[in-house]
């Protein structure tokens, strides 16, 4: 395991919400604030979290480098909790509390140790990559648009951090083992879009996606990892830029 190239990335990017212009913010129409508000309540709560079960999980790893990562990486999860708030504030959007979608995902995590917890997260994370395209379309307010932007462009680069941890992870296990935690992973997936999307439809509607257009591109991002995980597919940060930069001038156009 290397996370060398990792921790440098994560190091980059610490600045990735310092371009966003507040001051040209549109206001969301009151449509938009009905159609997004309870959805991205649910989103920034389960953003933010303060790592304590990740970090305990990682440091069983005994590798300084990962700690180092993981570190790095929650304090980005912790940035889109924080740039979603300040989004949410200026709108007068009331934090979320406690939600239980997020309880059970939190809860999932907390049991299943390193490799569950990276699973969980990764599963999330696909979810996050359809979602901030469809709130992306969902609203016409500047300042949501650049934050679903950059959420992306990190999200896209976890999908990878996640799946080369999982890499290494299997590569420790038996074969039967590794076949049957990526067949629990299908499940969860499974069953996470059904979940997302009763909870989430009127965004994810909003957004253009019906609700086999949003399993299917969900479904591709899962495959996606799952080839990176069984090394079929890059899953390092400085071969990856090039290949984001790429994706997103075609998603832009
Ligand atoms: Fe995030
Ligand atoms: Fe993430």
């Amino acid at each position: 395991m290397n996370f060398l190239l990792w921790q440098q990335y994560f190091l980059g990017n610490r600045d990735h919400f310092d371009h966003l212009e507040w001051k040209d913010s549109q206001t969301l129409t009151a449509l938009e604030k009905q159609n997004i508000s309870q959805s991205i309540r649910q989103f920034q709560r389960g953003e933010h979290s303060e790592g304590k079960h990740f970090l305990q999980f990682a440091l069983r790893m005994q590798d300084a480098g990962y700690m180092n990562t993981v570190k790095l990486f929650i304090k980005e999860e912790q940035d889109h909790a924080a740039i979603l708030g300040k989004f949410m504030e200026t709108e007068g959007i009331p934090k979320l509390g406690r939600d239980w979608l997020d309880t059970i995902f939190r809860r999932l995590r907390k049991l299943t140790g390193l490799e569950g917890s990276v699973t969980v997260l990764l599963t999330a994370e696909i979810i996050a990559m359809v979602y901030y395209k469809a709130l992306f379309n969902a609203t016409r307010s500047a300042i949501l648009k650049q934050i679903c932007l950059q959420v992306l462009k990190d999200e896209e680069m976890h999908l990878r951090f996640q799946s080369y941890t999982l890499e290494c992870l299997y590569k420790h296990k038996r074969e039967f083992a590794s076949i049957f935690s990526r067949t629990v992973h299908h499940v969860l997936m499974a069953g996470t879009i059904f979940m997302v999307w009763i909870w989430h439809y009127r965004v994810l509607r909003q957004g253009g996606y019906s609700f086999l257009q949003y399993a299917k591109e969900v479904w591709k991002e899962f495959t996606g990892c799952q080839h990176m995980i069984t090394g079929k597919a890059d899953n390092q940060p400085a071969s990856s830029i090039k290949k984001k930069l790429i994706r997103e001038s075609n998603w832009r156009a």
